[in-house]
């Protein structure tokens, strides 16, 4: 039976200037009302010493000497000149006081205490938030007591991978005493590097969804297989912000708003962690481009830093997560991995994160970067099988002769092993079975950790899916022909693992990109399959021509035809493959193999022309999305191993679309508001100034008027969906509320003082107004952008049904970000708000209550 859901969309409407004193939390509900049956709708809303390690064991580097005299300069090799000079840190002494775990009392129901095994519920109307720090707390008691007999060399193993390709998984941590050391392995969407294992639908598919219950479901079911393989640390989710629409790993990621991103990051590293295995946001941070990513400054204000490229990571420690990340990019001309503004002040420090910082690999550029915030690295070598670290021998040579405080050795330690038994991973988990290095190695078939999740991997790939067009095309009732056109519609011609990390030209249907964030297809079922089985269902006659290349053979086999569904594709991945002339990053926004020629010729011959599109990101349609002969444009994103069956799921009305563009599709590539920056010698760091600030995607279209061809939240669905009646709610905190004062000094405009913890603390966060699908719109006098997203849910909604839905919002979700005071601060003026069905498609609008 078809099941329908209807998203509704809230966004924020600009301030009129007034002032508001004691604006107290509110309720927002709103009903929607559905024209189909059996409809569900979605709902937006905005406002080492290695010496204990064989494998290590070589891993030797210089050092300095206790008088601060350099005997050596490995620590420095890496430094590249940078337009401001290189910023390193001296030789010094460096004491170190860990920040107090944040300390707030657990308050029941809205703030429990929380473990990471049983995150509270998913809801598509969070009024809880998990407070993980009594569970952090438990788990440092017992790390502090096993590193207390620890020798300084056995601290700083565990601190330090054992070296490329030195252990079962991609980065491996040594057994040290009582501690059994860690596997970390890729990637955001499935166990990498084995076999027995589910390719989920990438990061860009269940963002479009906009459905937390999927997003928390797919980690969940990463998690267990993470845990079954004996994975201890999953490297994911990554949400980098999609800044530009080239960028190459955009799609491991969620979108291009920080708002959807953010949700997509906390639900999926709820269910990771649900699942056993401690998870890893990445890349902290600005890592939005593949271009000499280990070459390029992002110059970034503080404010977008906070609004938008902070925001899904403050969620991940909202989240409880296990580990961060940091990036290969410098910041503000300082490497990520060695930036106490990022790494200690921001993260540790504003956010309270407990656990601990790794190094994306190879992107320790420093022996000091413990100073700056560094706990770990990965994969332990300086390059890739140099048998050099930054930690090892260089760091037990700092520690020992105080160039390092002991006590920031205690604490990256403790951090490590609290992590794994916050965990609880010290409770008989399982060893690793994979092999990264080797795939024919029979380890990686002794467990079989796919479980029932294809059936998962086939409904996010439906929910997942954005109707952009339907002139009446779909769904496809019983045709008695159809041909399909277009390689993208087949299976690889060589397998569906044609090439290592998928790092090449697509054969066939392109269900996800290449690079690390890849794993291996256990299987792969094609449009092409899934189409044949629903046909011998309808008595379908079916036909196709799977060659790109040939467009007039393409046009004459869809001549005559009741249906034709050309299927084109758009690939990217990691900068360390190249592709087709596309080094990670995408040369351009058009569909590969001459995709859009593909359609022309198929649309000239053919009245009712459907077209589907894999692609990790947005594509320049405008050759064909008016061709009246095209009737009908489905968006599949990448959809992991059941991608044919999710695309005829929707294809044939078995799913009603519901899905949203996490981005914008934009008319020309110029309209972007920033692009790709190439170029630069060997030598060069690049600049990249994030000069549109505050207004990446759909708020620069809106800001400068840009009319995009479908905006941010677009898609359609075979229902129609009205809302009415919306209401506004305030929602009061108990008088004796412990943070009263600190809600008080909000209300009356004053910023968040900094402290730890102090941007994810409760009083900021708690539910205080409710309303559905949420845009904000901030007074015009603060600068923000038109509108932004703030709030989203699903309903499932009967025909001629009507359902209340509603958002809550918190006092930060209102907030922004004070450069001069840096705390989070209420604008002064009215914040308005809309709810609707898209950025651009605002149904109802309200004020927020003064
Ligand atoms: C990628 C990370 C990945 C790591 C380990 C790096 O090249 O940037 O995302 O987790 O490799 O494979």
């Amino acid at each position: 039976m078809a099941r329908r859901l209807l998203s509704l969309v809230l966004i924020s409407v600009p301030y009129v200037a007034a002032s508001s004193s004691s604006a107290a939390p509110s309720t927002f509900t709103s009903t929607l009302s559905s024209s189909a049956p059996g409809s569900s709708a979605p709902v937006m809303s905005s406002t080492s010493s290695m010496t204990t390690s064989s494998a290590s064991a070589n891993m030797t580097s210089t050092i300095v000497s206790s008088s601060g005299a350099t005997t050596s300069t490995t620590t420095s090799t890496s430094y590249l000149a940078t337009e401001t000079g290189p910023l390193t840190l001296p030789i010094s002494s460096y004491s170190f006081s860990p920040f107090p775990t944040p300390t707030l009392a657990p308050e029941p129901p809205i703030f429990p205490a929380t473990d990471p095994l049983y995150p509270p519920p998913v809801s598509s109307d969070p009024t809880v938030v998990p407070d993980f720090a009594p569970a952090w707390a438990a788990a440092y008691t017992k790390a502090i007591a096993m590193i207390s007999n620890f020798t300084i060399e056995q601290k700083v193993n565990v601190t330090t991978g054992v070296g490329w390709a030195n252990g079962l998984c991609v980065g491996n941590i040594p057994p040290v005493g009582d501690f059994p050391g860690l596997c970390l392995q890729d990637s955001p969407l499935g166990v990498r590097d084995t076999d027995l294992v589910t390719s989920f639908p990438a990061g860009i598919t269940v963002a479009s969804t906009w459905n937390r219950a999927l997003m928390r479901a797919r980690g969940v079911a990463i998690g267990q297989e993470n845990k079954m393989k004996g994975i201890n640390v999953a490297l994911g989710p990554m949400m980098n912000m999609g800044r530009i629409a080239q960028g190459g790993r955009n799609w491991e990621g969620f979108g291009a708003d920080p708002f959807l991103t953010g949700e997509a990051a906390y639900e999926t590293i709820l269910g990771l962690q649900a699942g056993g295995v401690q998870a890893t946001a990445k890349h902290y941070i600005n890592n939005e481009q593949e271009w000499k990513r280990t070459q390029e400054s992002s110059n970034v204000d503080d404010r977008t830093e906070h609004e938008i490229y902070a925001h899904p990571f403050l969620r991940s420690v909202m989240a409880g997560v296990s580990s961060v990340m940091c990036s290969y990019n410098l910041i503000n001309d300082t490497y990520a991995c060695n930036n106490n503004k990022t790494l200690t002040d921001m993260m540790k420090r504003e956010f309270g994160f407990q656990g601990f910082i790794q190094s994306d690999w190879s992107a320790t550029m420093n022996g000091l970067s413990p100073v700056a915030g560094l706990d770990m690295t990965m994969p332990g070598d300086i390059t890739f099988d140099s048998g050099t670290s930054y930690f090892g021998q260089n760091l037990t040579n700092y520690v020992m002769n105080g160039t390092i405080s002991e006590t920031r050795l205690d604490d990256m330690a403790t951090r490590i092993i609290a992590a794994w038994y916050y965990m609880h991973q010290d409770e008989n988990y399982p060893n690793a079975t994979v092999d990264s290095f080797n795939f024919y190695d029979p380890i990686n078939q002794e467990v079989n950790a796919q479980s029932d999740h294809y059936m998962i991997v086939r409904e996010i790939g439906a929910a997942g899916t954005v109707l952009l067009k339907n002139e009446g095309a779909l769904p496809l009732n019983k045709p008695k022909n159809i041909v399909l056109v277009g390689s993208d519609a087949a299976p690889p011609v060589s397998g569906p693992n044609e090439y290592s990390d998928q790092g090449g030209d697509p054969s066939g249907i392109l269900a996800m990109g290449w690079g690390s964030g890849t794993n291996n297809f256990t299987y792969l079922i094609s449009p092409y399959e899934a189409i044949q089985a629903r046909a011998r269902v309808d008595q379908s006659s079916v036909f196709w021509d799977f060659n790109d290349w040939d467009l007039s053979q393409a046009g004459n086999s869809v001549i005559g035809m009741e249906v034709a569904i050309v299927f084109v594709n758009s690939d990217s991945g990691e900068g360390y493959i190249t592709v087709d002339g596309n080094a990670g990053d995408r040369q351009n926004l058009t569909a590969w193999h001459q995709g859009d020629e593909l359609i022309l010729a198929v649309a000239a011959q053919n009245n009712n022309t459907i077209v589907v599109t894999n692609s990790v990101g947005p594509l320049i349609i405008e050759p064909w999305v008016e061709h009246p002969n095209v009737t009908a444009i489905v968006w599949a994103n990448l959809g992991g191993n059941e991608a044919g069956n999710a695309i005829t799921d929707i294809l044939y009305g078995a799913w009603n679309p519901s899905g949203k563009l996490p981005y914008t599709i934009a008319k020309s590539p110029i309209d972007y508001p920033a692009q790709l920056v190439t170029g630069g010698t060997a030598a060069d760091i690049l600049s990249i100034n994030y000069t549109e600030g505050l207004f990446i995607d759909y708020r620069w279209f809106d800001a400068q008027n840009i009319t995009p061809r479908y905006e941010f939240g677009f898609g359609l669905s075979y229902t129609t969906f009205e809302y009415s009646d919306l209401a506004i709610t305030t929602i009061n905190p108990a008088a004796d509320y412990a943070q009263m004062d600190l809600i008080d000094n909000w209300e009356n405009g004053g910023a968040t003082p900094i402290a730890e913890g102090s941007s994810t603390a409760l009083w900021l966060h708690m539910p205080a107004y409710q309303i559905p699908q949420l845009y904000i719109h901030h007074p015009p006098s603060v600068g923000e952008p038109p509108s932004v997203l703030k709030g989203f849910t699903n309903v499932e909604v009967s025909p001629g049904q009507s359902v209340s839905v509603s958002i809550t919002m918190s006092r930060y979700d209102l907030s922004v970000w004070d450069v001069v005071r840096q705390g989070w601060a209420k604008p002064e003026g009215t914040i308005t708000f809309s709810v609707g069905a898209s950025s651009r498609d605002f149904r109802l609008n309200g004020t927020i209550p003064a």
